[in-house]
């Protein structure tokens, strides 16, 4: 047998590990393990590399990918699609491992249906993955946005001014809502609900009056502003996947407080901050059991599969499911958050 691996779209803590984990069990059924480099740029220019035990000695705790990533579409031409499909098949491919979000498994589904055996591992700091409670990358980006929102406290309580910190979170507000609760956000704002700055003023002015003259508000790149179509960003720049490049509500939120309220207000994009830097245990210990889960998938000649966490079991659907939609914010989990706003 003879595995391709390859780690797609945006980078997160724990892509190393899984690399690891997959190599590791696979080295104990004996199969070969082919790294691909770039994501799927590397299956369109038969770009590889071998990789056993030895290449993947010391990355467990290592935040990026030895194998490099890209965000590249395949199937933006027949061409390109083509090619994958014919590197695949030179290079001798009996299955590719895809570690990837939507985008990058959603590729791996469409593989599938061209006779491709391929196999889903879910990652993304965002954790909007259908499917499974959670991606990894995701606990490491949370703890990064709290250690943030900690430090930003005493600064902002010093200078009794308003900080607005702006997160990632494309069409998911899940860092907010968790780095927002655990880190005391006065106020926490994601894609799932458009919000009102009138509101947001209003309790900036409040806890002013009460004394509490500092407020944290934590906001996801994605989240909008009711009324308004669209996202609020800096750039036009699109991806392959035509995703437009966010950034930008933390800096026009900021400025319409401080011009509604008096207060001084500024802003934090924490950006790919989230993404560096080396996983925490729980990510580490998550990609290990998807990358050891993935390859027992393909020793049982189960194929066309995403592994996926539900509880705290480690299961398997079908890779078209893990991609059919987003898995939004669980609301039970905001209303929880909203009890510390204001
Ligand atoms: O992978 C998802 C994500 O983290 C989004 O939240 C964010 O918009 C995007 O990646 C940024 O990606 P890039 O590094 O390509 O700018």
């Amino acid at each position: 047998m003879k595995i391709g691996i390859l780690t797609g779209g945006g980078d997160c803590p724990g892509l190393n590990a899984v690399i690891r984990a997959v190599v590791r069990k696979a080295a104990h059924y004996k199969y070969d393990v082919l790294g691909i480099k770039d994501g799927w740029m590397g299956l369109i220019e038969a770009n590889v590399i071998p990789l056993d035990i030895k290449s993947v000695t010391g990355i467990l705790s290592r935040g990026g990918t030895i194998l490099g990533t890209s965000r590249t579409n395949p199937f933006k031409s027949p061409d390109t699609a083509e090619k994958v499909v014919n590197n695949i098949k030179k290079l001798g491919l009996d299955v590719v491992i895809c570690v990837g979000g939507d985008d990058t498994l959603g590729v791996a589904a469409k593989l599938l249906k061209q006779g491709i055996k391929t196999i889903g591992i879910p990652k993304t700091i965002d954790n909007d993955l259908y499917g499974t409670d959670f991606t990894f990358g995701f606990d490491t980006a949370v703890s990064i946005v709290t250690e943030a929102l900690d430090r930003l406290h005493t600064t902002t309580e010093a200078h009794h001014r308003t900080m607005v910190v702006e997160v990632m979170g494309r069409h998911a507000g899940w860092i907010a809502t968790y780095g927002g609760l655990a880190g005391g956000a006065d106020m926490i704002l994601i894609p799932e609900t458009p919000f009102e700055v009138e509101g947001i003023c209003k309790m900036v002015t409040k806890r002013a009056k009460e004394g509490r003259g500092f407020s944290i508000i934590v906001v996801a790149e994605g989240a909008v502003p009711k009324g308004i179509e669209g996202y609020i960003t800096k750039d036009v720049k699109k991806d392959a996947f035509g995703h437009v490049m966010l950034g930008g509500i933390g800096e026009f939120l900021a400025k319409e407080i401080e011009k509604k309220t008096g207060v001084e207000t500024r802003h934090v994009v924490l950006g790919h901050l989230q993404r560096g830097g080396s996983p925490t245990a729980y990510d580490r210990i998550l990609a290990c059991r998807y990358g050891v889960r993935a390859v027992d998938l393909i020793n049982e000649g189960k194929f066309g599969r995403m592994v996926a966490l539900q509880g705290n079991k480690i299961v398997d659907i079908p890779l078209a499911e893990g991609v059919k939609q987003t898995k939004t914010v669980d609301m039970e989990i905001y209303k929880v958050a909203e009890v510390f706003f204001g």
